[in-house]
């Protein structure tokens, strides 16, 4: 994490705070969901996109993340949360997705089967997988599809977890597009400030800022 040049006491006791958060997460995800983390079936979802703008491994760590982040604020509030089963369960909530465009003939079914899926997949990784693990999986995309909703605090967890991330996934390819259209406009002002100046002399095109001077503004 980059570190400013100056900061007061206040901003880093709270950036100290986040980045021990963040180093527990990770700690929690690896010493829960080693096994997952490191099989193959993880290797291939950071190579097969979802969401259109992330791969399935991206979108499945993140919503790992963001549901032992709510774990935290839970037990805060004295609320008792399971976190190996939510570190699981997020892991392989989507591991059904893979292969997707072989295994399913549309996206309605990929949507409708991939959960009972994922825990066939969960099983193979982890045979003796809890029950309340399976449910956790299988009831994550409620209120989605058929699904039935979640029946435990940890499955509502995930299943929030999943939807945030879904859509800053959304989101962030929607920024992506942008940031793509205004480097072309800007290359096209370029472009056109060029060809004045071939076919006027160097006076022209003067009033056509170029992208870099757009960018120092
Ligand atoms: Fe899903
Ligand atoms: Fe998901």
């Amino acid at each position: 994490m980059r570190r400013p040049y100056y900061e007061s006491t206040i901003h880093r006791q709270i950036r100290e705070k986040r980045e021990n958060r963040y180093e527990r997460i990770r700690n929690d995800l690896q010493e829960y969901g080693g096994e997952i983390l490191a099989s193959d079936e993880m290797k291939q979802a950071f190579e097969q996109t979802h969401h259109q703008w992330a791969t399935v491994g991206e979108h499945t760590f993140s919503v790992a993340f963001s549901s032992v982040m709510i774990c935290y604020a839970l037990r805060k509030l004295n609320i008792k949360v399971n976190i190996p089963a939510v570190v699981i369960g997020a892991l392989c909530h989507d591991l059904g997705m893979l292969g997707r465009s072989d295994k399913y003939s549309s996206d309605r079914e990929a949507v409708a089967e991939h959960p009972k899926e994922s825990v066939a997949v969960a099983k193979e990784l982890l045979p003796e997988l809890p029950e309340k693990t399976e449910d956790i999986i299988e009831r994550h995309m409620w209120p989605l599809g058929d699904s039935k909703a979640p029946n435990s605090i940890e499955g509502a967890v995930v299943s929030v977890a999943d939807k945030y991330n879904a859509v800053k996934d959304v989101v962030k390819g929607s920024e992506v597009k942008n940031t793509g259209v205004r480097n072309y406009v800007k290359g096209e002002k370029d472009r056109i400030k060029e060809a004045l100046k071939k076919e006027l002399g160097p006076q022209a095109g003067g009033s056509i800022r170029s992208g870099n001077e757009e960018e120092r503004q």
